[in-house]
């Protein structure tokens, strides 16, 4: 069978939030069940991050067990860590001489970071590493080993996957040949982006997410901080200008939502018990994976055994083609 090849890689800079769930991994496994998959923990992307060696193995752990307690099944996923394929490397080599500088120079994460840098009157390249500038090589090579057709991210990734399709074409028209497919970002996981508790984007960078896997206690904890306004218990309120609603609407199904959008508007409903109600609801959605979780977490070695097996397979894939392609560029005979 001819199947199309989906792929996407999750970075373990921070336990997956509610954002990553609905925007990268829950997207990722509905096409796992369509194509063929090769899912991956992008361990030395987050090395341009996470500069501690005990933190960056926790981080490794939690978000191979989050892609395992979400679903993903390793016998029908190829799912393997970055850094146990050292041929995505030798791609990233050859990729490099192929990447002019203006396109790094264009993209997003390096961009900003430069220009935060003069805006604060710092030299452009203060704090800003060689693994952030080439990180798009990187995810080039990530994609463009396994032959994706097709990269489930949040839209934020848009500009790096178009790169990789960049970076392909440059080669394929160089030795007039199709050495890549040419990937396809699929960005429809969500609409809008999922809203942290602040109100703005759920992200690591802004210090306001809600973890996936953090405890019963924790959880209810950490949506009762979520901002709303200083509306007062019997005013009626507007479910569609509220953080609160927006995370509701992604774990209820449409009854719930009508029946919860009815007494926001009713008036009557104070935030705590809206809040009360989101959290009961995300909670009975969120426990039976989470009890995957702890037991994964109980005992890591299950994890390292299904990595061990997803490297061993990836590498029948990545040697194949490394060993093409050193020959199709002249440094193998
Ligand atoms: P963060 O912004 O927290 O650092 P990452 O950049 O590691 O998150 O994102 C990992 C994946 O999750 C990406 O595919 C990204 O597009 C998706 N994602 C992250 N935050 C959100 C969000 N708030 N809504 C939808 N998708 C998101
Ligand atoms: N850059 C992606 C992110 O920040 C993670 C990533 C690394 C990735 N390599 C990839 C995603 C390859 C898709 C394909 O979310």
């Amino acid at each position: 069978m001819d199947k199309k090849i989906s792929l996407t890689g999750i970075k373990p800079t921070g336990m997956p939030h509610l954002g990553n769930y609905f925007g990268a991994i829950k997207p990722a496994l509905a096409l796992a069940q369509k194509y063929e998959a090769r899912y991956f923990i992008a361990d030395y992307h987050a090395l341009n991050t996470i500069k501690n060696p005990q933190e960056l193995r926790d981080l490794t752990y939690e978000v191979a067990a989050a892609w395992l307690s979400c679903g993903l099944n390793p016998e029908n996923v190829l799912f393997y860590r970055q850094s146990d394929i050292p041929e995505i490397f030798e791609l990233t080599a050859i990729l490099t001489a192929f990447t002019s500088k203006g396109l790094m120079n264009r993209a997003h994460a390096y961009k900003s970071a430069s220009e935060a840098n003069k805006e604060s009157g710092n030299d452009p390249d203060h704090n800003i590493n060689m693994g952030l500038f080439t990180y798009p090589i990187l995810m080039a090579a990530d994609i463009l080993l396994f032959d994706s057709d097709f990269v489930p991210v949040g839209r934020d990734q848009k500009q790096h996957v178009e790169m990789a399709a960049d970076i392909a074409q440059t080669l394929n028209s160089n030795y007039k040949k199709p050495l890549f497919v040419i990937p396809d970002g699929v960005y429809d996981g969500v609409n809008e982006s999922v809203l942290g508790l602040d109100g703005r984007k759920m992200s690591k960078s802004y210090n306001n997410t809600i973890a996936i896997f953090i405890s019963e206690k924790q959880l209810r904890k950490t949506v009762m901080k979520i901002v709303t306004n200083s509306q007062d218990v019997s005013e009626p309120k507007d479910p569609e200008k509220c953080s609160v609603f927006s995370i509701y609407k992604l774990f209820a199904d449409k009854e719930k939502q009508d029946a919860l959008a009815k007494r926001y508007r009713e008036g009557g409903m104070g935030w705590g018990e809206a809040k009360q109600e989101l959290f009961e609801t995300m909670n009975a959605a969120i426990k039976p994976m989470r009890e995957i979780y702890d037991d994964f977490m109980a005992d890591k070695s299950k994890i390292d055994k299904i990595l061990a097996r997803g490297a061993e397979k990836a590498r029948e894939i990545s040697t194949k083609k490394i060993a093409f392609l050193r020959k199709e560029i002249g440094i193998a005979k």
